[in-house]
């Protein structure tokens, strides 16, 4: 396969869901550049809206005008979160300091996954969360008046961390969160580029209280997420190279860039600039050799979402691929770990579930069969992308699910593949 030419992927969803957050709770008007128009952004925008801020429709260019950090109204519908982890997370950190009472419903997937780690530390801030099945959706936080916290959580992840980060912000209380290794630090980012003072207190961040919050404009850059595909399409392609523009390359998200270059391929990062807090570059990428590695410990967090893409890739490298320490894989959109290793042994892949990773061996075989991807999108993304290798016969179940993170994706693969 030849590749070449440039792609610039849809806007980050991290930073696209962030930006209209802190919108809403600024004073004043603040524009958005450049956001990601998916379902899960949609579902943060529509959530702001049952709380009565103005949000028009997703745009290139949009004006959000914010209603302060008290002046959300009390839902007159359930809040909505559709597919998305990150929206039923940090708003339930934003109602939590809401005095009125807000009801977070979701799909199957999303119902499935476990909020308790949220529920905890906002519990412990004063607030009331209730799940009406297990510790998933439904599930009603009875908001207040919150007091501060230290907190410590047992996984890195950059949503416990937000929803704290945001119920201290709304309740204008000092919050300070320990992780055991960084997640991605975009909230903090984007707090401190609104003059909010988020500092690191022995290796905590800590926020500190604002009685208001500055509107913002905010560029939002191409989702590393995103471009990981096309990286990964670039890696292992016989000839050419992609040029992948304007990628945020925060080094809490870029591990799955240094794990290609591990496995042998080209990846450069030039042309780096800063916007809004926002390290930004362009990612030239071409093949190499790919042979097996292992990832494991604090380069997870760093690339939590390309995982399932590294083990693809992996499943077309030299030799055997371990990957440790990604038990949180199994409370994401699908059980990734059982999802990716199911998935490729329908491909005829040789590939084995850890309690907390799996093992792959590349093969140079064609990969043919049918993938269920559990309306997963990175699982249709990733299997999507093992279709364009040579002799592969790849039938993936749902190819719609894409529109969560990745609007036209399919039509950028095409297109990058006939290039
Ligand atoms: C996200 C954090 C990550 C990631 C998700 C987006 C965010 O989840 O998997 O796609 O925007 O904060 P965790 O915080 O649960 O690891």
């Amino acid at each position: 396969m030849n590749i070449g030419g440039s792609i610039r992927v849809p806007g980050d969803k991290s930073i696209s869901h962030r930006a209209l957050i802190l919108a809403a709770l600024g004073s004043g008007v603040s524009t958005v550049r450049g956001i990601l128009d998916s379902h899960d952004v949609r579902s943060t925008a529509s959530v702001l809206r049952a709380l009565g801020v103005d949000v028009p429709a997703l745009a290139p260019e949009m004006r959000v005008h914010g209603v302060e950090l008290h002046g959300l109204r009390a839902p007159g519908r359930d809040l909505d979160c559709g597919n998305s982890g990150t929206t039923t997370r940090l708003m339930a950190g934003v109602v939590a300091a809401q005095p009125f009472t807000s009801r977070f419903v979701g799909d199957e997937s999303l119902s499935r996954r476990p909020m308790r780690r949220i529920i905890r530390p906002l519990e412990a801030m004063g607030a009331r969360l209730q799940c009406e099945r297990g510790e998933g959706l439904p599930m009603v936080v009875y908001g207040g008046r919150l007091r501060a916290v230290d907190w410590r959580t047992e996984v890195a992840s950059a949503q416990v961390k937000s929803a704290i980060l945001l119920a201290g912000l709304a309740a204008e209380v000092p919050v300070s969160v320990a992780e055991p290794f960084l997640s991605r630090d975009h909230t903090e980012r984007m707090l401190r580029s609104r003059g909010v003072r988020v500092l690191d207190r022995d290796g905590a961040v800590a926020l500190e209280p604002v009685s208001s919050l500055a509107a913002a404009d905010v560029d939002v850059p191409a989702d590393p997420s995103s471009a990981a595909f096309f990286a990964a399409l670039a890696a292992m392609a016989d000839h050419g190279e992609l040029l992948l523009p304007d990628v945020c390359v925060n080094p809490t998200r870029t591990g799955f860039l240094q794990v290609l270059r591990r496995m042998g391929a080209r990846v450069e990062i030039v042309d780096e600039a800063v916007r809004g807090g926002e390290p930004v570059a362009t990612l030239r990428v071409s093949a190499g050799a790919l042979h097996g590695t292992d990832i494991a410990g604090d380069e997870v967090p760093s690339m939590v979402d390309e995982i399932s893409l590294a083990a693809c890739v992996a499943a077309r490298a030299e030799g055997i691929t371990k990957i440790t320490g990604a038990g949180e894989l199994r409370v994401k959109e699908s059980d990734r770990i059982a999802t990716v290793v199911a998935n490729l042994r329908t491909l005829g892949v040789d590939a084995e579930e850890l309690p907390d990773g799996m093992v792959v061996h590349g093969s140079r075989a064609p990969l043919r069969g049918a993938i269920t991807t559990h309306g997963d999108h990175r699982i249709a993304m990733a299997f999507g992308l093992l279709g364009t290798t040579d002799g592969a016969a790849i039938e993936i179940d749902d190819r719609a699910c894409v529109e969560v993170s990745f609007p036209g994706f399919w039509e950028l693969l095409a297109g990058a593949v006939q290039g």
